[in-house]
């Protein structure tokens, strides 16, 4: 039985189809890849956050380009919507290096990759996104790929089938994934450099909106770019699409200038809590606390419940939730946090107050 506060309404489920908070690229942000581009940083320098990953890249870039090599294989890993693409492209303009980007689902047949890799000039950056997909057949033609710079293709069929090896030219694979865990071993040992993205904090994505302000050309004051920051979940890919919505709303609803107050009106509008939590956020929170007590409740049975793809939850939603000490996971289920209970103004039992 759900426990609620009595000055609080309780949670109603909303119309879905916010994509505002969604850390993943919507439709619209993938077939429009051009304008965004102009917002990513091209150098390390302009990188904003994650300083220990810059700091091992650039090392690693330094001692790399002073032996006149390729860069060691390197998967990032990490929840989307942090940089990883970014990340790739940063490090071929570092290496003055040519750049090719793919992703594993569109590699099905060994002629894609094997095109790809016999394309690449030396120390080129090969980028694949979603690196924990890749069909059985590519996975093991990368494996002498990375290792020795050789593919071994299958000329004929039957009786007369034949192998031969081809040489390629060294170069650097990026490998993204948001799930390291679903990479097979022999994939994973073969990366030199394996780093993960972590979530950027406040101060750095108000430095990433004034950034993106700039080159938007959109006045901001300190105080909108902070509220715009803090409903970012941690993500800058959602603090460039807070402040672009904001933008709009300020050019029709006040004089232009984005300051906290037409900010939080604007994500107020937008659906887009003061946590920065979404729909989905909070009706998976509001399932674990009305019917199942908080937890400790399955994933698959929050799933079936809400209707969510449970892998959905587990890499998109679950991170930035437990992140910010909403959600537990513990070996016999996800927990709702007492924390999660008040924001959602339900009072904690004392039962979930003292699993904490
Ligand atoms: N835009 C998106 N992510 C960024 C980052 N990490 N630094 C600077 N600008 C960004």
């Amino acid at each position: 039985m759900a426990i609620l506060s009595s000055h609080q309404p309780s949670p109603k489920p909303e119309p879905q189809g916010n994509d505002l908070l969604s850390p993943e690229e919507t439709p619209e942000e993938q077939a429009a890849v051009q304008p965004d581009e102009k917002l990513r940083p091209q150098r390390l320098a302009d990188y904003i956050g994650q300083r220990e990953l810059k700091e091992v890249l650039e090392i690693a870039i330094q001692a790399t380009q002073s032996r006149g090599e390729a860069l060691d294989h390197l998967l990032l890993y990490g929840p989307p919507g942090l940089g990883k693409t970014t990340m790739a492209t940063i490090l071929a303009s570092e290496m003055g290096v040519g750049y090719k980007m793919t992703t594993a689902p569109s590699l099905e047949r060994p002629r894609d990759i094997v095109g790809l890799l016999v394309s690449l000039k030396p120390g080129d950056v090969l980028f694949i996104d979603e690196i924990h997909r890749l069909s059985r057949m590519t996975e093991e033609l990368l494996y002498p790929a990375m290792e020795d710079f050789r593919v071994d293709i299958t000329i004929g069929k039957g009786k007369s089938a034949r192998t031969r090896s081809l040489e390629l030219q060294p170069f650097t694979l990026v490998g993204a994934t948001t799930r390291v865990g679903a990479l097979t071993s022999p994939l994973r040992d073969r990366f030199g450099l394996v780093q993960r993205l972590r979530f950027y904090e406040p101060e750095e994505l108000t430095l990433i909106v004034e950034r993106t302000a700039k080159l938007l050309d959109t006045p901001l004051t300190g105080d909108g770019a902070t509220e715009i920051a803090r409903r970012s979940r941690g993500t800058p890919r959602v603090a460039n699409r807070l402040l672009k919505r904001v933008r709009d709303y300020a050019q029709v609803k006040a004089e232009g200038t984005v300051t906290a107050e037409v900010a939080r009106s604007a994500l107020e509008l937008f659906n887009v809590d003061p946590m920065g939590l979404d729909w989905t956020d909070r009706r998976l929170l509001t399932v674990a606390i009305e019917q199942f007590g908080g937890g400790p409740v399955g994933l698959e049975t929050i799933a079936a419940t809400t209707g969510e793809d449970p892998q959905t939850i587990e890499e998109v939603y679950e991170p930035y939730l437990m992140q910010i000490g909403y959600l537990a996971r513990t070996p016999r289920g996800r927990v709702a946090t007492p924390a999660a209970w008040k924001h959602l103004g339900y009072d904690p039992p004392e039962r979930q107050m003292s699993l904490f």
